[in-house]
C-alpha cells in the first residue's frame, strides 16, 4: 500500500460565517480552548451536561488495556430514558419527535410523549418474549417510525439491536442474524419504495429456513412483525407475532433500569477487506455523549425551533447515530422519510422541506451530484428558505457538488458542513463547526473539539502541512467502536496493527494536509470500494460472484462514477465448463442481477466485463489497480510486476 497520494486541484473559494448566525451559534470557539487543555476533562463536562446519568461517574478513560477503551466506566444510564422519559419529564411531551412523512403521502407526527409510550409497551412484550440484557435483536425494517422505537425499546432493557439494511438479501442477513446470534427478529411485511411495496419478512423467512441444524434457525426464537405494506406474508404458526397484536394491548407503565456505561448497545455489520462482514461493537455511555454532543455542536441544534432531516436509512450508522441517537437525545424535532428521493416524480425531498418547514438537512453527496443531474429548476420550483444549515457525509464531496448544494439549496447563504467519519469511529470527527471555521469547498477541515487526528506517512511520521498521506487517529475518543463482535483479534489486526507503536487508530483514508493544516480526504487507501456512501468490499462481491455456477474467477474494483462517486466494475473468467454448454453472450446480465439478490441492489455492479485473464503478480495477488485504469478508460499503469506481462493488453482489448 502507498501513501502516496497526489493532489490536482486546487480550491481557494473561502465563506467565512456570517456574523448573526455566529452570534447566535449553538458551539463557542472556547470549547476548542477547554478540549485542548485537558481532553478527558473535556469530555466528561459534556458528558454531564448533555446525558442524564443514573449513577454518575467518576472515571472517565480507561486506556489501561489498549485497544480495548473503556468510557465512563463506573457510572450507569439507560440510553432511551435519555433519549425520551427525560423531555417529558422536563415538560416537553407534547414536542414533536418525529414527522414521519410515508412515500405514498400519509403522514403522522409523534410527540416525545407518544414514542415514550410507544418505547414502553414495547419494552414489555420484548422482556414477555424473553429478551433480556445482552441478547441480540435483528432489525429490519423499513424507516417507519416503530424502526426508531424498536431500537429504543432494545437499548431500554439493555439488549443489543444489529439493524441490517432493508436493502440487503436474506443470505445477508442471515449471516449477520447468525454472526450475532439474535434471539429475536422485529421486521415488517414491507415497505414503500419507488410506488411498491418490497418485500421484508419473506427475506426473514428465507434468513431463518432450517438448514439442517445450521444457522440462526438454532438461535431466533420469534419474529416480530410491523404491518406496513399490507402484503400476504406467510405465517409460521408460535414463531411469528404481529406487533399490532401485541404492543397495543402491553402496559404503558414501564421504568427505566439503568445498566453500566460500557453495556453493548448495538451491533452494526460494515464491509472490510475481507468477504466476512465486521460487526462494529458500539456501547453506551461514550456513545450517546459523542452522538449528542457532535449533533447539537456540528448542527447547531436549537430543539426549541429546528425541524432537523438526516436522509440516512437507520440501517447505517448514519441512521443510528443522526437520526436515532444523537437527535433523540437532544430532544430535536426530525423529519423521518419512508421512500426514495424520485417519487412519485424527482423533487420530492424538496417538496417535504417545504411541506414541515427543515431547517437543518443531512445528506449524501452521491445523492446531491444525482439532484446536480436533474436541474436546479427542479429544488427551485420550491420554497426551501427555511433552510438555514446544511450538512454532507459518506464519500469526498467535490467543490463543485459542495458549491451547488450552498448556492441552489441553500440560497448562496447556509454553511455547509463535511462531516468526516466511519462506522467504527461512532459519530462526526472532523467537521467544521458553523459559525466559527471560514469553510472551504470540499475539505472535511478539522478535527472536531476532543478529537486528536493526523495524516501521516507509512512509518507513522506526520506529513506536515502540504502532505499527503494516511488519516489516523491519534488519542482514543469516546463513541469509538469496542471491537468486532466475536473477533478481538481481527479488531486489533484491522485497525491497530498498522501504527502498532504509536498506539494510531487507521481509518483507512487518504488524506492530505493543506497549507492551513485543513483536511482534505481522498478516499479509501485498501481494496474498499464507497457506493452511493456505502461501504463495500471488494471481496464480498467478488464471493458472490463466484459463487455463481458460471464463474470461474472474479475481480472487482471500485471505478469514478459521476453520480454514485464509485461504481463496482467486475471482472469475470467463466468456467470451461460452462463455456462448452453456453454462450458468453447474456451472462453479464445474469451476474448483476445474481449480485443484487445475492447482496443487495447497492452491491449490483455497474459493468460486468467476461474476460479470459485477470492481472496477478507472482505471488498470485490481482492487481485491481491495472483493472481500475482499464475500468476507469485509462493508459494502463505499471504492470512490470506483473507475473505475465501481456496479460493487460489482452483484458484491454476485450473491453474495448
Ligand atoms: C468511510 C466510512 C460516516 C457515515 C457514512 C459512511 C468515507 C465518510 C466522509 C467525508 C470523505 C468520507 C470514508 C470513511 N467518508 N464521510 N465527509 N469525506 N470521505 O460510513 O460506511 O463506515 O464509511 O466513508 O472513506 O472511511 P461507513
Amino acid at each position: 500500500m502507498s501513501s502516496q497520494i497526489d493532489h490536482l486541484l486546487d480550491e481557494d473559494r473561502r465563506f467565512a460565517p456570517d456574523p448573526a448566525f455566529a452570534a447566535n451559534a449553538v458551539a463557542k470557539p472556547e470549547l476548542y480552548e477547554r478540549a485542548k487543555a485537558d481532553r478527558e476533562g473535556f469530555w466528561a463536562e459534556q458528558s454531564r451536561e448533555l446525558l442524564d446519568w443514573s449513577t454518575p461517574f467518576t472515571q472517565v478513560l480507561d486506556w489501561s488495556n489498549p485497544p480495548f477503551a473503556k468510557w465512563f466506566a463506573d457510572g450507569a444510564l439507560n440510553v432511551a430514558y435519555n433519549c425520551l422519559d427525560r423531555h417529558v419529564e422536563a415538560g416537553h411531551g407534547d414536542r414533536v419527535a418525529l414527522y414521519f412523512e410515508g412515500e405514498p403521502g400519509d403522514s403522522r407526527a409523534v410527540t416525545y410523549a407518544e414514542l415514550t409510550d410507544e418505547v414502553k409497551r414495547l419494552a414489555n412484550v420484548l422482556t414477555e418474549m424473553g429478551v433480556g440484557e445482552g441478547d441480540r435483536v435483528a432489525l429490519y425494517l423499513p424507516m417507519i417510525p416503530e424502526a426508531v422505537a424498536s431500537m429504543l425499546a432494545v437499548a431500554r432493557i439493555g439488549a443489543v439491536h444489529s439493524v441490517v439494511f432493508g436493502g440487503f438479501s436474506a443470505d445477508s442477513l442471515r449471516s449477520r442474524i447468525d454472526d450475532a446470534g439474535a434471539k429475536l427478529v422485529i421486521t415488517a411485511d414491507g415497505g414503500w419504495r419507488k410506488g411498491k411495496v418490497s418485500p421484508l419478512k419473506p427475506a426473514v423467512d428465507q434468513a431463518l429456513e432450517d438448514r439442517g441444524g445450521l444457522g440462526p434457525q438454532a438461535t431466533v426464537e420469534k419474529v416480530l412483525v410491523v404491518r406496513r405494506g399490507d402484503n400476504e406474508v406467510d405465517w409460521i404458526e408460535g414463531r411469528d407475532v404481529w406487533y399490532h397484536d401485541v404492543v397495543p394491548q402491553a402496559s404503558a407503565e414501564h421504568e427505566a433500569q439503568a445498566f453500566p456505561a460500557e453495556s453493548p448497545l448495538f451491533i452494526l455489520y460494515t464491509s472490510g477487506t475481507t468477504g466476512k462482514p465486521k460487526g462494529i461493537l458500539h456501547t453506551s455511555g461514550g456513545y450517546l455523549t459523542q452522538a449528542a454532543f457532535t449533533h447539537r455542536n456540528v448542527f447547531d441544534l436549537h430543539p426549541e425551533n429546528d425541524v432537523y432531516w438526516c436522509t440516512a436509512d437507520i440501517g447505517w450508522i448514519t441512521g443510528h447515530s443522526y437520526v436515532v441517537y444523537g437527535p433523540l437525545a437532544n430532544g430535536a424535532t426530525q423529519v423521518l422519510y419512508e421512500g426514495t428521493p424520485e417519487f412519485p416524480e424527482p423533487g420530492r425531498w424538496w417538496d417535504v422541506i417545504e411541506k414541515y418547514k427543515v431547517t437543518i438537512f443531512y445528506t449524501a453527496p452521491t445523492a446531491i451530484r444525482g439532484f446536480m443531474k436533474q436541474g436546479r429548476q427542479i429544488p427551485q420550483a420550491r420554497d426551501l428558505s427555511s433552510l438555514r444549515l446544511l450538512g454532507s457525509v459518506g464519500e469526498p464531496i467535490n467543490p463543485e457538488a459542495w458549491m451547488w448544494y450552498r448556492e441552489v439549496i441553500g440560497a448562496g447563504k447556509t454553511p455547509v458542513v463535511d462531516t468526516w467519519w466511519q462506522t467504527e469511529t461512532g459519530a462526526i470527527m472532523v467537521s467544521a463547526l458553523p459559525g466559527i471555521t471560514e469553510t472551504k469547498p470540499g475539505s472535511a477541515q478539522v478535527p472536531l473539539p476532543g478529537i486528536a487526528v493526523d495524516v501521516v506517512d507509512e512509518k507513522g511520521e506526520p506529513v506536515g502541512q502540504g502532505g499527503g498521506g494516511l488519516l489516523v487517529i491519534t488519542e482514543p475518543w469516546p463513541s469509538m467502536l469496542r471491537g468486532i463482535w466475536g473477533d478481538p483479534d481481527r479488531f486489533v489486526e484491522t485497525y491497530w496493527k498498522m501504527f502498532q507503536d504509536k498506539g494510531y487508530y487507521f481509518a483507512g483514508d487518504g488524506a492530505r494536509l493543506d497549507e492551513d493544516g485543513d483536511i482534505w480526504l481522498l478516499g479509501r487507501v485498501d481494496d474498499v470500494m464507497n457506493v452511493s456512501g456505502h461501504r463495500l468490499s471488494t471481496a464480498e462481491i467478488e464471493s458472490a460472484l463466484v459463487a455463481h455456477d458460471a464463474t470461474a474467477e472474479a475481480a472487482v474494483v471500485g471505478a469514478s462514477d459521476e453520480t454514485t462517486g464509485q461504481a463496482v466494475v467486475a471482472f469475470v473468467i467463466l468456467k470451461e465448463s460452462f463455456l462448452r454448454e453456453h454462450s458468453a453472450e447474456g451472462l453479464a446480465n445474469d451476474l448483476r442481477a445474481w449480485v443484487g439478490a445475492q447482496i443487495g441492489p447497492i452491491a449490483r455492479p455497474r459493468d460486468v466485463y467476461i474476460v479470459g485473464e485477470l492481472p496477478k503478480t507472482r505471488s498470485g495477488k490481482i492487481m485491481r489497480r491495472l483493472l481500475r485504469d482499464v475500468a476507469e478508460g485509462r493508459e494502463v499503469g505499471d504492470t512490470t510486476t506483473l507475473a505475465d506481462t501481456a496479460v493487460m493488453s489482452v483484458i484491454s482489448a476485450q473491453v474495448r
